[in-house]
């Protein structure tokens, strides 16, 4: 049962159905702005459509009733438990509202019958931009200069930076945003350097070259993170890759926070091995981002460890926050699940590519 206390820990919206609207879909970690643009897609489709503010997990699973799909986002769970309790709820359906399902336990979704479908490109180059807006930043020290010009400092020193034009650039994972973060360093005349287990003709006809793992990381001055988070990539930066890295190097992850050995990269700044570091997403981020917590202690003494060197960038995982791209998640989300409803194949049904 829906219980008083699960109510008022949440934000809760009817949009009643249009048509026959017999399809209901349930949204976890809905924010105001998910809810305008998939209010307005949603006149195409004619769902009901449910919000519920609170990330998705064992804790609000009594919340569920009488819906046939949940709509999820990054840093909903949908472990083994969660997803046996929705089965059991009549859920038919989990549209990811995301490109990422390293949250999903697929094996598990397939024994219960669940089928999980995603938005695997949406404006990759909202996601391609914020990574080259956060080196960018990391490297002219904008973020630095904005506040001291408004406390009337308009001293340059400390503000140094340094070319990208030249660079090396080193992409791991080059599929819709990688490519895309390759082209526009390519723009900024910059050699490329890239590993993926499928290269990418394209790229490659525009000058990107295609190495080892170890080979981008020995070669590149300037190192992002595209590929998923999976039991291959997790933790792919590691006290060794680090350590064959060139000293300086600056990185930046607005991929999946996994792929990070965060406490590594800690002493990989310590040392000055790493010279900037621009993350959009974080290993542990489930329990901070998206929220407000300006008054809160935050007990994650990692994060604040990160956040306190001159050279470190985070961002609360909003590379993906552009209209463009919000607008093109709503659109294929409710189409993945008017697929569903249709019994047409999915064509956006999530799996690991072996
Ligand atoms: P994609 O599926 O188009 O490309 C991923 C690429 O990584 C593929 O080409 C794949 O072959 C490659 N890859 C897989 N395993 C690899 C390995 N071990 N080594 C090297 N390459 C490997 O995915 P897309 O759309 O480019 O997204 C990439 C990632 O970006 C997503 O998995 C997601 O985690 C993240 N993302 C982050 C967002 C944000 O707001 N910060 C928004 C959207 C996606």
């Amino acid at each position: 049962m829906f219980n008083a206390r699960v109510h008022a820990l949440i934000n809760q919206e009817y949009i009643l159905p249009k048509n026959q609207g017999f399809m209901k879909i349930t949204f976890f970690s809905a924010k105001p702005y998910d809810r305008e643009t998939f209010n307005k897609r949603n006149d195409g489709f004619g769902f009901e459509l449910e919000y519920f503010e609170t990330h998705l997990g064992p804790h609000i699973i009594n919340a569920v009733e009488q819906t046939d799909a949940v709509c999820a986002f990054v840093n909903d769970k949908l472990n083994e438990q969660v997803l046996g309790e929705l089965a059991q709820k009549g859920v038919k359906v989990v549209a990811l509202r995301c490109a990422g399902f390293n949250n999903v336990d697929l094996p598990a979704a397939k024994k219960y019958g669940i089928r999980i479908c995603r938005v695997p490109a949406y404006s990759p180059e909202a996601v391609a931009e914020h990574a080259v807006a956060m080196l960018l930043t990391l490297n002219r020290k904008t973020h630095k200069a904005y506040n001291r010009v408004r406390e009337q400092n308009f001293s340059l020193t400390g503000l140094l930076g340094f070319n990208v034009n030249g660079k090396t650039i080193g992409v791991l994972g080059t599929g819709n945003i990688g490519a895309a973060f390759c082209r526009i360093m390519l723009g900024f005349g910059c050699p490329v350097l890239a590993h993926d287990l499928y290269p990418n003709p394209q790229l490659i006809s525009l000058g990107v070259q295609y190495v080892s793992r170890e080979e981008v990381f020995t070669r590149a001055d300037i190192l992002s993170l595209h590929c998923p988070l999976n039991e291959s990539t997790h933790h792919m930066i590691n006290p060794e890759a680090i350590r064959i890295m060139k000293k300086g190097v600056a990185l930046i992850n607005t991929s999946r926070g996994g792929l990070i050995d965060t406490k590594a990269v800690i002493d990989g700044l310590k040392s000055k091995q790493i010279g900037y570091l621009g993350l959009d997403v974080y290993e542990h981020e489930g329990s901070l981002f998206f929220r407000d917590l300006s008054t809160n202690i935050i007990e994650d003494d990692t994060i604040q460890r990160l956040m306190s060197f001159p050279n470190v960038l985070i961002t609360a995982h909003q590379a993906f926050l552009t209209h463009e791209a919000l607008d093109q998640i709503a659109g294929t989300t409710l189409r993945n699940v008017d697929e569903y409803l249709k019994g047409k194949p999915l064509s956006q049904e999530a799996a690991w590519v072996a």
